[in-house]
């Protein structure tokens, strides 16, 4: 049964996958994601990529220094793994204290990969020294291979790579990212394995376009390039299957918007960028699907609870509270090289984050 309540209080959440790109940008995507979230994993596909620690800690301060004034606002960054990153840069990592995994980009798979894994043999040694030292694997599940059809591409990754991969490193700690398939779901249901603290080792993130939209919804009358993201959105049965494992209190299934922000000009175009702007709204994006579950009460422990709890890290102390209070996504942002369309542009929403609600570890 739906929630009846007009208001949600839960604590204050983290993305566990996200694109802040670069440069200007940067006062735009931290503005959006500080707004609603306390911590957030950041991707590591700039252009040049971050590819080791040094990298990523003058990433991190320029991430920083965009925060709005008295924001808290934590990035916590990830390297981007290529075949030549050496096995010695996953201590330097760790010791850093900034980087809190290590993205894999199978080459080619997707927006800014060229520079990533061509082959899982040439990262061995580096994939032992993570292993060692508890330093979890970020996911694109995706093969590359042209002759297997895009929408089949994740569940041809888990069979051929994330298997054999789990085999040869079973205490390696792996995050699925953007899941998108009923597969996906099985195979993280399938495996229960827990490290010595007690935590899943193999958790898997979900975005709020995934829970709330099939593939139809990327040629409702014409073509909609701002639906477009990869792993591309699959077909009704998977979408379901996706939010009944976001609802399932499980706590191997936790928030990754993986908003990935482009300007409008590049999406619309004779060949369009993958990814859907989702930040401004993530958390009224979630509790829609939440609450078209009837689950609205499983929001909590998915967006503020289970990530904190993969990472071994605190969950945060304070909260945010939505409101129902419907409102009318923007149809354009401002954003550099002329502007950006949020996922669901001029449509209504039935929440809305209260701006005045707590958004400081105190409150
Ligand atoms: C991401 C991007 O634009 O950086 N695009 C996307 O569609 N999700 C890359 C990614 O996470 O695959
Ligand atoms: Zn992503």
């Amino acid at each position: 049964m739906p929630s009846v309540s007009n208001r949600l209080r839960i604590t204050r959440p983290d993305d566990w996958h996200l694109h802040l790109r670069d440069g200007d940008a940067l006062a735009h995507t931290v503005a959006w994601s500080a707004a609603q979230f306390a911590r957030a994993v950041v991707m590591p596909n700039l252009k040049p990529a971050v590819v080791d620690t040094e990298q990523a800690l003058q990433y991190r301060q320029r991430v920083l220094a965009a925060r709005p004034r008295g924001s808290d606002f934590q990035p916590l960054m990830t390297l981007y793994l290529t075949d030549r990153t050496p096995a010695s840069e996953i201590s330097r990592a760790r010791a850093s204290g900034a980087v809190f995994g290590v993205k894999l980009y199978p080459a080619g798979a997707t927006t800014n990969s060229d520079s990533g894994v061509t082959d899982l043999r040439h990262v061995r040694p580096v994939l032992e020294a993570m292993q060692r030292e508890d330093m979890p694997l970020l996911v694109h599940g995706e093969v590359t291979d042209p002759e297997v059809d895009v929408f089949d591409r994740e569940a041809v990754f888990i069979d051929r790579v994330l298997q054999p991969l789990r085999r040869d490193f079973p205490a390696l700690r792996i995050v699925l990212e953007h899941i998108t398939t009923a597969d996906a779901v099985d195979y993280v249901l399938s495996c229960p394995q827990r490290s010595a603290r007690g935590t899943p080792l193999l958790g898997a993130t979900i975005t709020a376009h995934h829970l709330l939209y099939s593939r139809n919804a990327m040629f409702r009358g014409g073509l909609r390039p701002h639906y477009y993201c990869l792993p591309v959105l699959k077909r009704e049965r998977h979408r379901a299957r996706l939010l009944q494992a976001a609802c399932s209190a499980d706590g191997r299934f936790f928030l990754g918007t993986d908003s990935a922000p482009h300007a409008r000009a590049a999406k619309e175009s004779d060949c369009g960028c993958a990814g859907c702007l989702t930040a401004l709204h993530a958390l009224e994006l979630y509790a829609s699907a939440f609450e078209q579950a009837g689950c609205l009460h499983c929001l909590e422990g998915f967006a503020s609870h289970f990530g904190a709890d993969f990472y071994g890290l605190p969950r945060n102390q304070g909260h945010v509270e939505l409101l129902r209070q419907p409102w009318v996504v923007p149809a354009r942002l401002e954003y550099p090289d002329g502007g950006i369309v949020p996922l669901d542009a001029g449509a209504s929403l039935a929440w809305r984050v209260d701006p005045g609600a707590g958004l400081s570890q105190q409150a």
